[in-house]
């Protein structure tokens, strides 16, 4: 095993210098690894200095389809020379045939583009609450929406403000009202929280943040059974399980269920731009008028152009496919590890969390000596590794990866 660079050597590299640029010109809002990564390919980076690494983290999905994708490159090319901008108060002739196909890829009527994943939970918030005033009659100003606990639907006030995690909230009070939570894979629980001023129940399918957390068998189905016969919009967020991490379009589709809202982003945008999107029916997104809800860089034709070469690359089925397949081969050999540093593993298609023995080491240790072999990889909540590499990784370079996490844990 190398062993890590000394503070000196650091110092002198290139990383080292940039790190320390960064450090002093930046608001040190996130603690990443050491590593200061320069060109990618595939599932493979980069560094400044020269050194390879395997990304087993794609920009938490938002690089489902790998780095540098020639396809969705060739969109944004060809779509950079002649359109980027045209602010919704004009039309462009991408966000037509984007929407169109993105809508039948996910059964929907409608599509309502946005930026980034928070921007399209806030979108999705409106919408529902809107929903509740014009269709199902909710009395003024009393929606409410069921969330569950660990949630992760990104850092905006209002979605901190019915998140569980106190180092998202902390200082940014006053919160907004209007949110219950409940526990995750509690079906029981929602339809006990459920009244008369619920509009709608949003879920994450599988909790990313949280660590890959998998909800019981069947819980979507009792999701969608309790919201259909309540009259309650059943919100799936599926920011980061969406567009072929879990082994199929959504995750929604592992349950044979289809919720009244999709939210999408992240890996819409190919890992070149931010696209998000708000996909539901001609009744929900309906209720939205001129002047209700917007965004200067929503549905911009750049966004449009590379979003639906994603939508391509989704349509045939095969990424899909193969993160299902290289899926079974991952947690065949994460299971080997249990008992060897690692106390479990929870998987969905091509994405597991991995719980690390505490007595041995954090996963952020981990992490760090899975940098020194070329494996980037990303901890979250003390003892737990995410491990979601872009989906055109190759068996080889999947067993690979592996074999880096066993080692470091053996030589523990
Ligand atoms: C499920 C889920 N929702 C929403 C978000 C927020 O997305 P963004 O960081 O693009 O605002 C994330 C980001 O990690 C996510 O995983």
């Amino acid at each position: 095993m190398t062993s890590p660079p000394t503070a000196s050597e650091q110092r002198r590299s290139v990383t080292g210098r940039d790190i320390a640029l960064v450090e002093s010109v930046t608001a040190h809002n996130y603690h990443p690894l050491p590593v200061v990564i320069a060109s990618g390919q595939g599932a493979w980076v980069t560094d400044v200095d020269g050194k390879r690494y395997l990304d087993c983290l794609a920009g938490y999905s938002a690089l489902n389809f790998g780095h540098a994708h020639p396809q969705i490159l060739a969109a944004a090319r060809a779509q950079l020379e002649r359109l980027t901008l045209t602010s919704r108060a004009f039309h462009n002739d991408q966000l037509g045939p984007f929407s169109r196909d993105l809508a039948a890829l996910a059964g929907m009527d409608l599509v309502l583009p946005m930026n980034t994943g928070a921007e399209a939970v806030e979108t999705a918030i409106k919408v529902s609450r809107k929903w509740g005033y014009d269709v199902k009659g909710v009395a003024r100003d009393r929606a409410t929406i069921i969330v569950t606990e660990g949630n992760f639907h990104g850092r905006t006030t209002t979605i901190v403000s019915f998140s569980t995690d106190p180092v998202a909230r902390e200082g940014f009070g006053p919160f907004t009202p209007g949110f219950r939570i409940v526990p995750f894979g509690d079906a029981a629980a929602i339809e006990a929280a459920i009244d008369e001023d619920t509009v709608a129940v949003m879920v994450e399918p599988v909790q990313g943040e949280a660590g890959v957390q998998v909800p019981p068998e069947g819980y979507l189905r009792q999701v969608r059974e309790i919201c259909s016969r309540r009259g309650v919009l059943f919100v799936a967020d599926e920011i980061q399980t969406g567009l072929g991490r879990t082994g199929s379009t959504f995750a929604c589709d592992l349950e044979d269920v289809v919720p009244d809202i999709y939210v999408l982003g992240k890996a819409l945008g190919g890992g070149v731009v931010p696209v998000s999107a708000v996909l539901s029916s001609r009744e929900v997104l309906g209720v939205l008028t001129p002047g209700s809800h917007g965004s200067t860089f929503g549905g911009n034709p750049l966004a449009c152009a590379v979003g639906h070469a994603v939508v391509r690359l989704l349509e045939t089925g095969e990424i899909q496919a193969r993160a299902a397949e290289l899926g079974r081969r991952l947690r065949s050999r994460l299971d080997t590890l249990v008992g060897h540093g690692v106390v479990a593993v929870r998987t969905r298609g091509l994405w597991a969390g991995v719980d690390i023995d505490p007595a041995l080491m954090t996963a952020r240790e981990l992490c760090e000596r899975l940098l020194t072999r070329g494996v980037l990889a990303k901890d979250t909540h003390g003892s737990t590794v995410r491990l979601a590499p872009p989906l055109v990784i190759s068996p080889e370079d999947l067993s690979w990866m592996v074999d880096q996490i066993a080692e470091v844990l053996a030589t523990a």
